[in-house]
This record gives C-alpha cells, structure tokens and sequence, in this order.
C-alpha cells in the first residue's frame, strides 16, 4: 500500500534525514587509506546515538532466512554494489571506490541515503563512475514530478546511465519510504516513459541507482548480504529520500543549511531540485 505523508509527518523524516547526512558527511571524510569500514561504522553508531536516533540497517532481517544485518551503515568496495558489510579487517586503500549507505529513525520516521566516494587519490575510471551515478540521482530526481510515473523516473536512470556505457543494476532498486524502511511501491532504476504507477502528492521515495562500469547482473557472497557485480566490475550507488509535492520533489536526505532548521514551521525552505 503507498502511503501519503502530511507536512507534520515529513518534518519527522527530515529529522532523520539530518541524521543520515550527518553519518555520510562524517564517514566519507573518515574514509582514507588505511581506515577500516569497522571504523566507519563506529562513527556511524555513534552519530545516532548522539542525536537520539535509531538504526534501520542494525539488525534488519528482511525475512527469515536471511541473517540480520549486522551494522548501521553499509560500505560496499570497488565491485561491491550495496549491502557491504562493515569490518575491522577492510583496511581501504587508495584508489578504492567506497558506496556508503546509511539509514536513520527519528519518532518512529525514517530516512535513507547514499553517496559513493572515491578513498585516497582516484583514477579518471573511478571519477568518471562516480560523476556519472550521481547524476543520474539527480535525474531520477528531476522526474519523479507529480503526476509523472514510476517509469518516467526508471527511464531517466536507465536511458542517461546506458547511454554513458554503463551497466544499470536491475535487481535491486528505490522504494517507498516513511513509517517503515522499504514501504511500497518499488522504483526501478529502468523502465518506459508514461508506464508504472502515478507519483501522487505526498509521496515519500527513496531513489538509488546502482550503477556498474561493466554488465548489470549481480550475485550474493556467502555472507548472505553483500551484492557484487557477476563481472567484478566497479560500481556506485547514490541514494536520497524525497518527498513528492505539487511544486516538485523535496530532499529529504540533503545535508542543508541553517534555513532547514526552520522545518516544521516553513517546509518551503528545504532543497528543491529543479524540474
Ligand atoms: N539502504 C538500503 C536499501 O535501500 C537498505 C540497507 S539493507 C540493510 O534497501 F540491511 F543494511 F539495512
Ligand atoms: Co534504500
């Protein structure tokens, strides 16, 4: 079922969205050669306990058979697509491209973010990868208008990361997002123009495109979490939580300036992303 959100209830998730871009602006500033992603997840912990907040990730168990999730962010290396474990034995190294997921819960609201970063001093093949993941964020985005679909959004992932010679995962993808990490409906990064569910006011999203330099398919290791490309070629993920209003998506996830202190009282203030 997809749920609309009240302003009310979408200044709770901005809260926890100022959680999350906090942990992902601390651990990718931590994130050079020689840390650990235990390290990085040590300060992650530390960020919601210090705001009052809760993890999603930690203990998350999406069915019985799957092993609960043993941290509170995910850090996903080079061919590493998503849901990498953290560990005191992943020293990174330079030229690493590192994906940092992360989620947070405030009063009950959640929020959930991504950002990939390269660790130490990156190849053109790694910036490149990167410029272009988070692009197509941005793109997802831009389309996710109300009274736009699902494949609008899915389209402009799929048709700029595509055309740039990259593999888009298909596997996974964004959903919805509010009282519970992964609500309804499920966003495909690929998808055809005009095609899939309408995108109503007050719908909340998180976005995220996984993109691979090499083919899209991807297999599970033996840890039952962590997703790597079948090909081992590199790969990033971006992610932001947004909120879908008439005068267009709202960011949920975004760092923000002191303006967004104001939310509750003047939504108004927060990040628009231009259609
Ligand atoms: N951010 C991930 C998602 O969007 C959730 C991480 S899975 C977890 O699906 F187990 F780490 F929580
Ligand atoms: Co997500």
């Amino acid at each position: 079922m997809v749920t609309i959100k009240s302003a009310a209830e979408v200044a709770k998730m901005r809260e926890a969205g100022k959680v999350v871009a906090e942990i992902l602006a601390a651990t990718s500033a931590a994130a050079k050669p020689g840390v650990t992603t235990g390290e990085l997840d040590r300060i992650a912990r530390e960020i919601i306990e210090r705001r009052g907040a809760a993890s999603n990730f930690l203990d998350y168990q999406p069915s019985p058979h799957v092993n609960p999730y043993p941290g509170t962010i995910c850090t996903s290396v080079n061919s590493e697509v998503v849901h990498g474990i953290p560990s005191a034995r992943r020293k990174l190294k330079d030229g690493d491209v590192l994906a940092i997921d992360a989620g947070a819960i405030v009063d009950g609201w959640h929020a959930d973010a991504a950002i990939t970063v390269a660790v130490g001093t990156p190849s053109e093949k790694v910036t490149r990868l990167i410029a272009v993941t988070r692009e197509a964020l941005r793109r997802a985005i831009a389309a996710a208008r109300v009274g736009a679909r699902l494949g609008d959004i899915g389209h402009a992932v799929q048709s700029y990361v595509e055309g740039e010679g990259y593999g888009v995962v298909r596997h996974y993808g964004g959903h919805g997002i509010g009282r519970a990490m992964h609500e309804d409906p499920h966003v495909p990064n690929l998808g055809t123009p005009d095609r899939g569910a309408p995108i109503r006011e007050g719908m909340c999203l998180a976005l995220e495109p996984m993109v691979n330099v090499g083919r899209p398919e991807t297999r599970v290791l033996a840890d039952g979490w962590t997703v790597v490309s079948e090909d081992s070629s590199l790969s990033a993920h971006f992610e932001h939580t947004i909120w879908c209003t008439s005068e267009g998506p709202v960011v949920l996830t975004d760092p923000g300036s002191g303006a967004d202190e104001r939310i509750g009282r003047e939504l108004g203030t927060l990040r628009r992303v231009p259609a």
